[in-house]
């Protein structure tokens, strides 16, 4: 096996949330439900929605973000990769959006489509680039205007979701012992049918009758996903520690998706993490879909609560199925 000359570090970070708050109480008043249910059953207090804009729009502020606090020079990034499944369009990709808007002048880059699995994918795609020696800063963003494709006359699914973005920014390390460690990463169509937007694409074009028949909003069937990523997130998690020698002390914190708390509590048990150990941040956002992750690093960093040389296990499961763990140190 070849040995690598460089490992992956995160070495800057950024997230943006729109200011707009849509709480429990909103949808108590506006179907039937309650504020009680959903924070039982899901953890989610409020959630964040953009008005006005798109996925573009929280990307970019996302990235700049992460510009401003590490004094990052745009022209540097060589690689943007935007894992979403609300872009702005089909195509031209979202990652060619926002690299005019940033000034990247010098990147190339693509979207990429996991749904909640989308920053893990990205992350370790993003990483075999550096790894490879072949680029320098590669720039990896989970993005979604979930509200985009919501229906918000059905309660199983619009309680769940909000809007956001957050960014990464990977580099070379010559420690090894550092950046990403380790992954296991899966698809599966068997899911297909589980979690899905069915209408607008080659299978389902848009037409009045996809329109009628809602094709065109995510529809998902809970206790399906609910019963597989509960397995799902908490085996592949629980594998990763084996594999690698891991023992719960030697974990700083699990880093969930963050889709239902019931879901994130299962993995941290299946691990034997204390609560304060894993991750959350579910009741301000609900879940991000492709920003979850990133959400979480970015605001735990920020208040100071991972620090350098810390040991951290990523996971997540969604749609398709997609779903897996990595394992990282933690660089700044
Ligand atoms: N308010 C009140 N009742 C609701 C509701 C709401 N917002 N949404 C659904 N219900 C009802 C359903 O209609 C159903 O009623 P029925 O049994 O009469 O048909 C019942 O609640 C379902 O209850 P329960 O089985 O206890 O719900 P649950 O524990 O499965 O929770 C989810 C529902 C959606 C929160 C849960 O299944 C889930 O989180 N699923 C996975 C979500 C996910 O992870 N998605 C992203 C990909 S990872």
């Amino acid at each position: 096996m070849k040995t690598k000359k460089y490992s992956a570090v995160i070495t800057a970070v950024g997230m943006y949330v729109p200011d707009k708050v849509l709480d429990n109480a909103y949808f108590e008043s506006t179907m039937d439900t309650t504020e009680e249910w959903i924070t039982t059953r899901t953890g989610i207090k409020e959630r964040r929605i953009l008005e006005n804009g798109a996925t573009s729009d929280l990307a970019t502020k996302a990235t700049e973000d992460l510009l401003q606090q590490h004094n990052v020079n745009p022209e540097e990034i060589d690689v943007i990769i935007i894992a979403t499944v609300t872009p702005d369009m089909l195509f031209p990709a979202t990652a060619c959006l926002v690299q005019e808007r940033i000034g990247a002048n010098n990147a190339w880059g693509f979207d990429l489509s996991a749904a909640c699995s989308g920053f893990l994918f990205a992350y370790q795609t993003g990483c075999a680039f550096i790894e490879s020696g072949q680029y320098k800063k590669v720039l990896v963003i989970g993005a979604d205007k979930m509200s985009s494709i919501l229906d918000y006359s059905d309660r199983n699914s619009c309680i769940l979701f909000g809007d956001g973005a957050a960014a990464v920014l990977l580099e070379q390390s010559e420690d090894l012992n550092l950046g990403l460690q380790n992954s296991t990463l899966r698809i599966d169509g068997v899911g297909k049918d589980k979690l899905l937007m069915s209408g607008g694409g080659s299978l389902n074009p848009p037409t009045h009758e996809t329109v009628d028949k809602k094709m065109h909003y995510l529809y998902q069937d809970g206790k399906a996903v609910f019963k597989v990523a509960v397995i799902g997130m908490a085996d592949v998690s629980y594998e990763l520690m084996q594999k690698n020698n891991l023992t719960s002390d030697d974990i700083a914190f699990l880093v969930p998706h963050q889709a239902n708390k019931r879901i994130i509590d299962a993995t941290g048990k299946r691990m034997g993490l204390d609560s304060d150990k894993v991750m959350m941040n579910i009741d301000k956002y609900g879940n991000t879909t492709a920003a979850t992750i990133p959400l979480c690093l970015v605001e735990y960093y920020r208040d100071g609560r991972i620090k350098k040389g810390d040991k951290l296990i990523l996971s997540a499961f969604g749609a398709g199925y997609t779903w897996g763990s990595s394992y990282l140190v933690w660089a700044i």
